[in-house]
């Protein structure tokens, strides 16, 4: 569905990613991780061209998304929940859900911003309060709320965990495995928190100084101890 072919990226003359390429199938869980710095969120920025200069080839159902702007992009599915999340804070947790809607695919059903909240249980008793007042646990749990209410086909959630409480990280695991399947969405994470990346996706892409230098199942990155010490500081 998403093939991302040897792209680099650039902020300015600096070149962040080198020769990237990765794929996320149908309804498929896939993590990118890799420690601070590494470039996970360079990689979700051009992947949704909002952002970083890219060069190479990004494709969605086959198709080369070239130049797209980030709106038409996300109009074809792609929902990015980036990592500074973007509450509005004025606004409800409610409403703030169903400013979902502007980004949607047209002529998709969208679900009611209630039913969404309730998928959520942790929010329901805080639909009324302003997004500003919200601990980051709770915006960022907004921010994937929002997400889904736009019915995306794949979710892009970079370093959602990162801040929280352990409790926290842990309903967030939950909520997110429970949306994913569903609603039918894919799920694209980045992650330092390896228990939680392990908990919402399948297989893995370890990425270090902009190049992915690993891709498998988790269960492979465990026979590879020598990885983890060596990219995740473990
Ligand atoms: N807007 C920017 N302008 C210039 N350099 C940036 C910008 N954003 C990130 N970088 C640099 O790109 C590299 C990768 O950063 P980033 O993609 O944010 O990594 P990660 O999300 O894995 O922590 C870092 O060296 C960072 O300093
Ligand atoms: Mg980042």
């Amino acid at each position: 569905m998403l093939s991302v072919d040897r792209i680099d990226a650039f902020y300015g003359d600096s070149q962040i990613l080198h020769g990237v390429s990765l794929t996320v199938g149908e309804k498929e869980r896939v993590a990118v991780v890799g420690r601070n710095g590494a470039g996970k969120s360079t990689l979700f920025k051009s992947i949704l061209n909002a952002g970083p200069r890219v060069r190479g080839r990004i494709a969605w159902e086959g198709k080369d998304l070239g130049a797209m702007p980030t709106f038409r992009r996300a109009r074809l599915g792609l929902s990015l929940v980036p990592e500074d999340r973007r509450i509005f804070d004025h606004v409800t947790v409610l409403e703030n859900i169903a400013m979902a809607r502007y980004a949607a695919r047209p002529g998709v059903e969208l679900e009611a911003p209630e039913a969404v909240l309730a998928r959520f249980p942790m929010l329901v008793p805080l639909k009324d309060r302003m997004g500003g007042r919200l601990s980051g646990g709770q915006q960022q749990m907004v921010a994937v709320a929002r997400a889904i209410a736009g019915r995306p086909r794949l979710m892009l959630l970079d370093e959602p965990t990162e801040g929280l409480a352990p409790v926290i990280v842990e309903q967030l695991a939950r909520d997110v495995n429970t949306v994913c399947r569903e609603t039918g969405s894919g799920l694209l994470l980045s992650e330092q928190n390896l228990w939680f990346a392990r908990q919402c996706t399948d297989r893995l892409f370890l990425i270090d100084t902009g190049r992915i230098v690993f891709d498998g199942l988790w269960q492979d990155l465990d026979d590879n101890p020598d990885l983890k010490r060596r990219y995740l500081a473990l």
